[in-house]
């Protein structure tokens, strides 16, 4: 019997055993670590409240915040999303990051009238008004702790603690901006982080109970082997090894790979029969180099100075030659790309521009009635068009796509007189349910099929 192993055997457990607890004893700090920061958290905003005349909602957003972010993401969507996005650049900026850029006591008044700060000589309102090539951004009439409820939602999506947003809220207290984490998302971030401490750590503790079972195991047999009273059938059993090729055979094996092959292939092809039919990203060459960027960015010629009937009816029309000639029949004249569209004007023929958008014929879609009538921009359908070389299709059009949408914008009733009526119905019917284009029947079968 080999005694030399046995001797090191329990100085190797024991090994195991002190990583073990000096891994959980880690962890276990971690955690206490940040209890503290949550239970500061729950204390400060009360602490502070009252004290500024921003502060006066930090209950709120302390306190309530999972409603907080709610409210923010339904007061986001009604009325950011057209020209924000958290983390790309859409018509504005990316707002992800924005409580940590500006403080709330700048993003509050920039919210509720941008061009009354930039009039006021703001220096950064300038800049990123320069930036956006002067673009305004329109007013809202929107009071501090629904803006303060935004504010949490774009910090809860960009998926790091909100501390951020909260200590942006109480700029006037200065000093005190760390810790009054507004606790859903601090908490949400957090428990996504103890998941994954979690999850290794078993992993680990796994690994070590497998190890320490083989070890065990051998452990026993070399005691066996040490005893004389066994019989042949004892040995043979005690020298049993693990036989890899029977195992390779086994049906029960061969039965696990074949499901969860079978499995594989079955998600697959749903995923690629889903997608039959879907032309999202669909970006065809054109017959002219022509470049949304240089003429709707660049040049900032309004949308519906080539895409004339955009507001007033269904489709949107691609502009004739003869108005790419109001321009070009003075500049660059001797270009290639623009000797193309003189052609087509010699030979009396269109230029053959590839169709992107195309709804099959079985569905109606308006453009009036969602950019006139509902005031939506063109980017929330169609993407950053202005800084597209080459346009392609943004959105997936899928019927998805439009229902999803009427069930969750509000009508823009206001000033329109046609809803005053519908408006006043639906408040005595359902007070306080926000008026969306689904209340109004906006996923009905026959508005979009007839
Ligand atoms: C019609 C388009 C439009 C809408 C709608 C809009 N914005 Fe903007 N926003 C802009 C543009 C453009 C800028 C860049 C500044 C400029 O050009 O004045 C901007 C800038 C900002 C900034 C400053 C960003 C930074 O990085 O400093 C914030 C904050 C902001 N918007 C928040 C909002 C919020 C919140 C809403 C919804 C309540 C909203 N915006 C709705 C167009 C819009
Ligand atoms: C100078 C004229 C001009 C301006 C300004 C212009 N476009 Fe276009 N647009 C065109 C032409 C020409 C095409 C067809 C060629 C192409 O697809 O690039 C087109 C194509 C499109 C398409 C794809 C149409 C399809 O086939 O499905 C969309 C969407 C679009 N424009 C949106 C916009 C938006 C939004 C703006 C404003 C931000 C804009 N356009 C400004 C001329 C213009
Ligand atoms: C309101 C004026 C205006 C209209 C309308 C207009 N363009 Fe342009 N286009 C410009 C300007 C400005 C430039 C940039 C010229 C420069 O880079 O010096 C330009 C550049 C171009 C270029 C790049 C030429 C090159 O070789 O650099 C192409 C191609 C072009 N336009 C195609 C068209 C087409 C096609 C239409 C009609 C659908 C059209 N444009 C309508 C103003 C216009
Ligand atoms: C609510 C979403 C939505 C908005 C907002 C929107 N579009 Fe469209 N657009 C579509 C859809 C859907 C199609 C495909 C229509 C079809 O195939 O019948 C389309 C098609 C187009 C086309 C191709 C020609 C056509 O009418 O089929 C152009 C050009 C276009 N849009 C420009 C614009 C411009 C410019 C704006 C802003 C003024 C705008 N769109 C706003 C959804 C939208
Ligand atoms: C980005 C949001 C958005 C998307 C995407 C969208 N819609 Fe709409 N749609 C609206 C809004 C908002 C209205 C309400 C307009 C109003 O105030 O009457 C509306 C109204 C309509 C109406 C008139 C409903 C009525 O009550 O008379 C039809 C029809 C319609 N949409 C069809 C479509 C189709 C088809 C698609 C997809 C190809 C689509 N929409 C995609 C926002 C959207
Ligand atoms: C807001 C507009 C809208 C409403 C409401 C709507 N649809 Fe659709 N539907 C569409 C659009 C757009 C398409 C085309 C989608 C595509 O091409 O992927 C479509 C496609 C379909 C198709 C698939 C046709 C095909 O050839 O693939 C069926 C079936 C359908 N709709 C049935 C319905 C029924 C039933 C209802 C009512 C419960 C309904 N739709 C309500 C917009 C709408």
């Amino acid at each position: 019997m080999n005694s030399n192993r046995l001797r090191s055997l329990p100085h190797l457990l024991l090994a195991i055993l002190l990583t073990l607890a000096g891994a959980q004893q880690a962890t276990a700090q971690d955690a206490s670590a940040s209890t503290a920061t949550v239970s500061k958290a729950g204390v400060t905003p009360g602490a502070t409240a009252g004290a500024t005349p921003a502060t006066a909602v930090a209950p709120a957003a302390g306190g309530a915040d999972a409603a907080a972010i709610q409210a923010g993401d339904a007061l986001f969507k009604a009325n950011c999303t057209q020209c924000h996005a958290i983390n790309e650049q859409v018509v504005g900026p990316a707002l992800g990051g924005i409580s940590k850029r500006r403080p709330i006591t700048w993003i509050i008044p920039w919210i509720k009238n941008s061009s009354k700060l930039i009039a006021s000589g703001d220096e950064y309102a300038i800049a990123i008004n320069n930036k956006f090539q002067k673009q305004q951004m329109p007013s809202f009439g929107l009071s501090d702790k629904e803006i303060i409820s935004i504010v949490a939602y774009i910090t809860s999506q960009e998926g790091q603690p909100a501390a951020a947003v909260a200590g942006g809220v109480t700029v006037q207290n200065a000093g005190s901006t760390d810790g009054k984490a507004s606790d859903a998302s601090a908490d949400g971030a957090g428990a996504g982080k103890y998941v994954d401490i979690l999850l290794i750590a078993l992993v680990v503790v796994l690994i070590v109970m497998v190890v320490t079972l083989i070890i065990i195991g051998n452990l026993m047999k070399d005691v066996l082997r040490g005893r004389k009273d066994l019989d042949g059938r004892d040995n043979e059993i005690l020298e049993q090894r693990f036989d890899w090729g029977k195992f390779y055979r086994s049906p029960v094996l061969r039965g696990i790979v074949g499901v969860v092959f079978a499995l594989v292939l079955l998600y697959e092809g749903v995923q690629s029969v889903m997608a039959v039919g879907l032309t999202q990203g669909y970006q065809p060459t054109q017959p002219i180099a022509f470049s949304h960027k240089l003429h709707a960015g660049t040049n900032q010629i309004n949308c519906v100075y080539c895409h004339t009937s955009v507001y007033k009816g269904k489709s949107a029309n691609i502009p004739s030659a003869n108005i790419c000639m109001n321009c070009h029949s003075q500049i660059k004249t001797e270009s290639p790309e623009i000797k193309k569209i003189y052609r087509a004007i010699e030979r009396k023929q269109p230029v053959q521009w590839v169709r992107i958008h195309n709804l099959p014929d079985l569905a109606y879609f308006n453009h009036s009635q969602h950019t006139q009538v509902a005031g939506l921009q063109c980017q929330t359908c169609h993407g950053p068009i202005q800084n597209m070389e080459v346009v392609y299709q943004y959105s997936a059009l899928t019927m998805g796509w439009c229902i999803n949408c009427h069930r969750e914008s509000p009508l823009n009733t206001k000033g329109n007189a046609y809803y005053d009526n519908l408006v006043k119905l639906h408040d005595t019917k359902n007070a306080g349910a926000p008026f969306t284009v689904s209340s109004n029947g906006g996923t009905e079968c026959s508005k979009c099929h007839y």
